[in-house]
């Protein structure tokens, strides 16, 4: 039988070299925290224990992850350092028989199956401990691991702790390691902080654990952590390329990949044409045969089947199937567009519903709207649905038609089958069937100008 894990992710570090107000490990990559990356590489082994260590802003951190089940956060109120905030959670597994998964809170790229990989070499090889290594090019700040043979590690130095010798050595620590937690536990409440920085770091427990063992990383890439913004935005280009490779492999095609971006947190069905300076952030949905692109921002909305989406801007809204959007439309706040629909250019709709097959097609707001089947909404029509303190809705019924320019003053419902003159201002409920004209008259002077001139030398210019 598997013996039990907990995990611990150290989470309580401010960051100082981010040179950020918000906690490191909060800092967003391709639509999650560097946090939650780091919780959801956990898929693949099944802990008994979450426990997620938080100081520096502590609060922001637990509100940030509340939407998780079951993470106890433990507090380590003061920062002395990565073997300072395992002792922390001492008390928590007082009971606890099994392994220990430690993983740092900055590592956001590792795949569940490395992890996987990983906890299947500690228990087969009953070390004490085992670590993720590799070798860097660059191993600038990281800790050096040093081993005999057979990958027996004898000992973590960190990079400002090594003498120009132990530079050299280019295999790293990635912060990601297993302990049997009764070795662990006893020797834990032992560390000295006799370092450069004077703090108490985990990594020291290596010299008192036997045996423990490095497992090298296939991809290297996996474990790069973020200390400073040149390396987020390095991690985000390599989560990005591997994102889009995954839809490229399920039948998504992206003309230019390299000037789209898509976050984790978006699902594209097969045949979706992307299109490039896309960018699909959030929980986005993309129906098959859809075109989205060139240049959309599509956040937190749902697109149905058979849809193009041209220049626009769509978020926290729906979108039906075979709707044509854009170029230059602005969906937003709960926009809900039925199917076969036509949303045109420089049209904004907001908190709003709109039946099927409503044409929308040119220079229209329509704001707290809710629209039935087939109305056509003509060039220039707006709703005015704020009175300067509240918002109104306006209601209008199946196979109505609004004139160019006409303006629905709320709270106002208009009937079905309605035709609405042109340039009208709608203040009063309308019953259907009917025409309404809400506008001045057309008065008509002829001959007015050869009149008006005719008794005075004061002609107009030409
Ligand atoms: C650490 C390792 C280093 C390794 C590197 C990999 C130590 C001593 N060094 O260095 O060997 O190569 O990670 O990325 O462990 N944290 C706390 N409480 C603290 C201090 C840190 O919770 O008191 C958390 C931070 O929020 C962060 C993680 O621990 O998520 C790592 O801390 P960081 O300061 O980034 O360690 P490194 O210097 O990168
Ligand atoms: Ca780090």
């Amino acid at each position: 039988m598997a013996s039990k894990l907990a995990v611990v992710v150290l989470a309580a570090g401010k960051g100082t070299r981010m040179k950020s107000s918000l906690p490191k490990v909060l800092h967003p990559l391709g639509g999650r925290s560097l946090v939650e990356c780091v919780l959801d590489s956990l898929r693949d082994v099944s802990p008994t224990h979450r426990l997620v260590v938080v100081g520096y802003e502590a609060e922001k951190v637990k509100a940030a992850l509340s939407h998780i089940p079951d993470l106890t956060f433990v507090p380590q109120t003061e920062q002395l350092g990565t073997g300072h905030a395992v002792q922390q959670v001492i008390p928590h597994l007082a009971d606890f028989d099994g392994d220990v998964l430690v993983l740092n809170g900055d590592v956001p790229l590792l795949r569940p199956s490395t992890l996987r990989h990983m906890l299947d070499m500690h228990q087969t090889k009953q070390n004490e401990a085992t670590l993720l290594t590799a070798q860097f090019m660059d191993p600038t700040g990281y800790g050096r691991v040093f081993c005999n043979d057979d990958n027996v590690v004898t000992e973590i130095i960190e990079h400002r702790d090594c003498t120009e010798a132990q530079r050299q050595n280019r295999r790293i620590n990635a912060g990601v390691y297993c302990f049997q937690w009764s070795a662990l536990g006893k020797i834990l409440p032992h560390l000295k902080s006799e370092n450069d920085q004077q703090e108490y770091y985990l990594t020291d427990v290596v010299k008192d654990l036997s045996p423990v063992r490095a497992v090298d990383v296939d991809d290297a890439q996996e474990i790069q952590g973020i200390n400073n913004r040149i390396q987020l935005a390095e991690a985000y280009s390599i989560l990005q390329d591997r994102i889009k490779d995954e839809w490229m492999t399920a039948g998504v095609t992206f003309i230019e990949p390299d000037s789209t971006t898509v976050d984790t947190t978006v699902r594209i069905e097969p045949d979706v044409i992307i299109e490039p300076q896309t960018h699909l952030r959030g929980a986005t949905v993309i129906g098959s045969g859809s075109r989205i692109g060139p240049g959309c921002l599509i956040e937190n909305t749902t697109i149905g089947r058979d849809v193009t989406v041209l220049y626009s801007t769509l978020s926290d809204s729906q979108v039906g199937d075979n709707v044509r959007v854009g170029p230059y439309a602005h969906l937003r706040g709960q926009a809900v567009v039925g199917d076969n629909c036509r949303i045109g250019n420089f049209v904004e709709i907001k908190k709003s519903t709109l039946g099927n097959q409503v044409n929308v097609a040119h220079l229209s707001y329509l704001g707290d709207a809710t629209l039935g089947n087939q109305v056509n909404v003509g060039a220039g029509t707006i709703t005015a649905n704020y009175d300067g303190v509240k918002k109104h809705p306006t209601v209008i019924g199946d196979r109505t038609k609004t004139g160019s320019n006409s303006v629905f003053v709320a709270p106002v419902t208009v009937g079905e089958d309605v035709t609405v003159g042109a340039g009208s201002v709608v203040t009063k409920d309308v019953d259907d069937d009917s025409l309404v004209v809400a506008r001045a008259k057309q008065t008509t002077f002829p001959g007015w100008r050869s009149k008006r001139y005719s008794t005075t030398d004061d002609k107009p210019s030409q």
